[in-house]
C-alpha cells in the first residue's frame, strides 16, 4: 500500500512539472564586442558579463580587437553554434549586409547594441540599444558655444581627435559638433585625424597637433575621454597647461575623465552610459520570446563640466 502510494505521488510530481523531459535550456547569446580600447568598453564588457550572468543567459562573448573581419567570423560561428540570438557592438558602420542575411536565414535574431550599422534592409535586425551620438556631439559644441560667448574676441582654434575611422561614434559626434559649430565663425576646427580610441594613440596624434606650429591651439575637442586622457600628456609634456592653455572638451564620462577635471586638467565630459548589459539581456529574453520591441532604444545621459567633478566623482559607477 505504502508502495502504491509513493508510486502514484511520483507520479503525480512528474505530470506536474512544465514539460516533463523538456524543461527550459537557458537562453544562450552570442556576443561580439569591439575590443578593449578604452575604459568605456571595459565597463560594458562587464556590465554584458554581469548581466548575463544574473539574468541565467548563457554568454559566449568574442573580443574583436578592433577588428570587423573578427566580427564576421565571430557571428558566423554563432550561427554555426545555432544560439538563441546574436548581439554586437559593430567596429564600424558599413558591410554588415551579407552576415547579417546568413543569421537572418538561420532564424537567429540580432540585436545592435552600443553602435548602429548601415544597412540597405533594416530587417536584419530586431533592435538597437545605445547612446545618440549625433546628439553627444552637439552637447559638447554647445558647451563650447557657451563658454566662447562669455568670452568675446579672437577666434578659436579647435583640434579634433576622431575615434575609430568609419565607426558610428566617430561619424556621428562629429557631425553633431560640427551642425552646432557652424553657427559661430569665431569657432573653426583647423585640424583633425584618428586617434582610435585609445590613450596612446590618441597621445601620438596630439604630439604632431602640437608640432605644427602654424596655429595657435585653442581648443581639443576629443571623441572619448581616453584620446582626451591620452592628449592631456602630450600637452604636458610640451610645456603647456591642459585646461588652462588649451581648452579640453571629451564624451564617455569615465572615472579617468572625472579624476581629470579634479585636476583641472580637462574642462568637460558628455556622458555616454556603457551600463547597457541590463537592459540587453531583458531585451534579448522578449526577442526570442517574440515579445515587440522599440526598433532603437537610446538611453538618457548627462553633461559633466569640471566644476561639479569633484562632487561626482563617488558617483560615478564606471
Ligand atoms: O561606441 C562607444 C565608444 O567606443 C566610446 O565613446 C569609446 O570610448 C569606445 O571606444
Amino acid at each position: 500500500m505504502i508502495k502504491l502510494i509513493a508510486r502514484r505521488t511520483l507520479l503525480a510530481a512528474a505530470l506536474s512539472l512544465p514539460a516533463f523531459g523538456a524543461l527550459a535550456a537557458p537562453l544562450v547569446m552570442g556576443f561580439s564586442q569591439v575590443g578593449a580600447e578604452s575604459e568605456w568598453r571595459t565597463a560594458n564588457t562587464a556590465s554584458i558579463k554581469a548581466a548575463a550572468k544574473e539574468a541565467g543567459i548563457t554568454l559566449k562573448f568574442a573580443d574583436a580587437q578592433q577588428k570587423q573581419e573578427n566580427q564576421v567570423k565571430a557571428i558566423r560561428s554563432f550561427i554555426a553554434q545555432k544560439v538563441d540570438v546574436i548581439a554586437f557592438s559593430p567596429v564600424v558602420e558599413s558591410g554588415w549586409d551579407t552576415v547579417l542575411k546568413e543569421a537572418k536565414t538561420a532564424g537567429i535574431p540580432v540585436i545592435l547594441t552600443d553602435r548602429a550599422v548601415k544597412v540597405a534592409d533594416p530587417s536584419l535586425y530586431v533592435t538597437f540599444i545605445g547612446s545618440d551620438f549625433v546628439e553627444e556631439g552637439r552637447k559638447a559644441a554647445r558647451w563650447l558655444l557657451e563658454r566662447a560667448a562669455k568670452t568675446p574676441g579672437a577666434a578659436l582654434n579647435i583640434v579634433e581627435l576622431q575615434g575609430t575611422v568609419g565607426s558610428a561614434p566617430a561619424i556621428d559626434r562629429k557631425k553633431g559638433f560640427e551642425e552646432v559649430i557652424k553657427t559661430n565663425p569665431k569657432l573653426q576646427i583647423i585640424r583633425s585625424q584618428s586617434g582610435e580610441f585609445t590613450r596612446a594613440k590618441g597621445k601620438e596624434v596630439m604630439e604632431s597637433f602640437l608640432k605644427q606650429r602654424d596655429k595657435k591651439i585653442d581648443v581639443l575637442y576629443a571623441h572619448n575621454d581616453d584620446m582626451a586622457i591620452g592628449a592631456i600628456q602630450a600637452i604636458e609634456e610640451a610645456g603647456l597647461k591642459p585646461g588652462q592653455d588649451i581648452v579640453i572638451i571629451s564624451i564617455d564620462g569615465v572615472r579617468g575623465a572625472f579624476e581629470a577635471m579634479k585636476a583641472g586638467k580637462l574642462n568637460v565630459t558628455v556622458e555616454c552610459n556603457p551600463l547597457l548589459g541590463p537592459q540587453l539581456m531583458q531585451l534579448a529574453k522578449d526577442v526570442v520570446a517574440k515579445k515587440p520591441v522599440e526598433k532603437r532604444i537610446t538611453v538618457n545621459e548627462g553633461v559633466f563640466p569640471a566644476e561639479v567633478a569633484a562632487k561626482e566623482l563617488p558617483n560615478r559607477k564606471y
